[in-house]
């Protein structure tokens, strides 16, 4: 049933080119993008000013991740916020707010809530669900389905990385519908989208190197992830995998926050997580990352590295270098993530845990 694996969720993992690509297909038809069910119509994707994502746990940081494609995009103000506070607020909305509501399961008590919550106030809400029909979508004014098939494994890992494609098809959507990109400029993202699977398949392919660093790293106390701009996401979805599957004290951190606090944690052989951007994009961000693994390196931490294949300027300060394949910068998430939701799995299985059920967990959380 596991298919030869260990564990179902080292099958989900390898899962994730399909589920990608099934997420996206059929979503450009005559060069325009199209969501799946939708009551909304073009001008009220033409009158949306501002955007609110909620979602909880996994599919939090998969929104994490649309507030840089959709204001990249979009040029609309995104926030992003977890379910169960956004439903207690008074979040400001009127008719104009797109509230987007990820959710794998659909049935997950506070998203579903803070839907009812925004549509209260008259928001429209575009849900982002793996389960048809769930009560979600239902409640939903359009759909795009993450099509990542049944998920054994409570930790969420496929659903992830389709639900980063789901959402970067709403920005794709809203662009094209608010006209901020040109229609060519819309299918050409689109087309790199596509082309994203691949680039998981080249990752997968290292899958062992991903194992051999977890195992390295399984008797830690604690680990540290950090990352910039769209590895931050990455790098707290990282940490959270690792915290539910192995028990472990894990903590994410914004790399540019290092020295306003969390640098003080640094001591010698804790092992840090670092999601490098690529050399070739934004300047900047690159050699912030840079500048901030040799601060830590300097401070005794064991250095493990997920850098884009090629970059030669991190190997002086890598203790542990997991080379990644080329990809944009929105896209990079796609392949980064995968070796983190390995090495959380190999840390779990080298210290005895069920991997596909880590206790207290249940898969929907229905109850609040
Ligand atoms: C983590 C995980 C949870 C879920 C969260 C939301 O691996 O699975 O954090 O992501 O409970 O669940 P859904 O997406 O069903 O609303």
């Amino acid at each position: 049933e596991k298919g030869g694996h260990d564990y179902f969720m080292l099958k989900e993992i390898e899962e994730q080119p399909t589920a990608i690509a099934d997420t996206l297909r059929g979503h450009l038809v005559d060069g325009r993008i199209v969501l799946d069910e939708q009551r909304l119509t073009d001008q009220d994707l033409r009158d949306v000013d501002k955007v609110f994502v909620v979602a909880c746990g996994t599919a939090y940081h998969s929104g994490l991740l649309a507030k840089y494609a959709i204001e990249h995009w979009t040029r609309l103000p995104v926030e992003i916020e977890v379910a169960s506070e956004f439903r207690y607020r008074d979040p400001v909305l009127d008719r104009s707010t797109l509230v987007v509501a990820i959710s794998q399961s659909g049935e997950t008590a506070d998203t579903l809530e803070a839907l009812r919550h925004a549509k209260e106030q008259k928001a429209r809400v575009l849900a982002i669900c793996n389960t048809n029909g769930a009560q979600i979508p239902r409640e939903s004014d359009a759909v795009i389905y993450t099509h990542a098939g049944p998920e054994i494994g409570v930790a969420a890992t496929k659903t992830f990385t389709a639900q980063v494609a789901a959402n970067y098809l709403v920005g794709l959507a809203l662009a094209q519908a608010r006209g901020t990109k040109y229609p060519d400029e819309v299918v050409r993202e689109f087309h790199e989208l596509e082309a994203a699977p691949k680039a998981v398949e080249t990752v997968l392919e290292s899958l062992g190197e991903a194992r051999a660093l977890g195992q390295l790293l399984a008797d830690s106390k604690a680990v540290l992830f950090l990352g910039r701009h769209v590895g931050y996401p990455v790098a707290l979805e990282g940490a959270l995998k690792l915290k539910e599957l192995a028990y472990m004290h894990a903590e994410a951190f914004a790399a540019g926050e290092l020295k306003h606090g969390p640098i003080a944690l640094i001591e010698p052989g804790l092992p840090v997580i670092v999601v490098m951007p690529s050399p070739k994009g934004r300047a900047v961000l690159h050699s912030k990352l840079l500048s901030n693994i040799q601060e830590i390196k300097a401070r005794g931490a064991r250095t493990v590295v997920l850098a884009e294949a090629g970059d030669e300027t991190v190997k002086p300060f890598a203790d542990h270098l997991f080379e990644l394949p080329p990809i944009s910068t929105l896209l990079q998430p796609l392949v980064a993530t995968v070796p983190l939701q390995v090495i959380a799995a190999e840390i779990a299985r080298a210290r005895g845990y069920d991997v596909d059920k880590p206790r207290n967990l249940a898969k929907s959380v229905t109850v609040e």
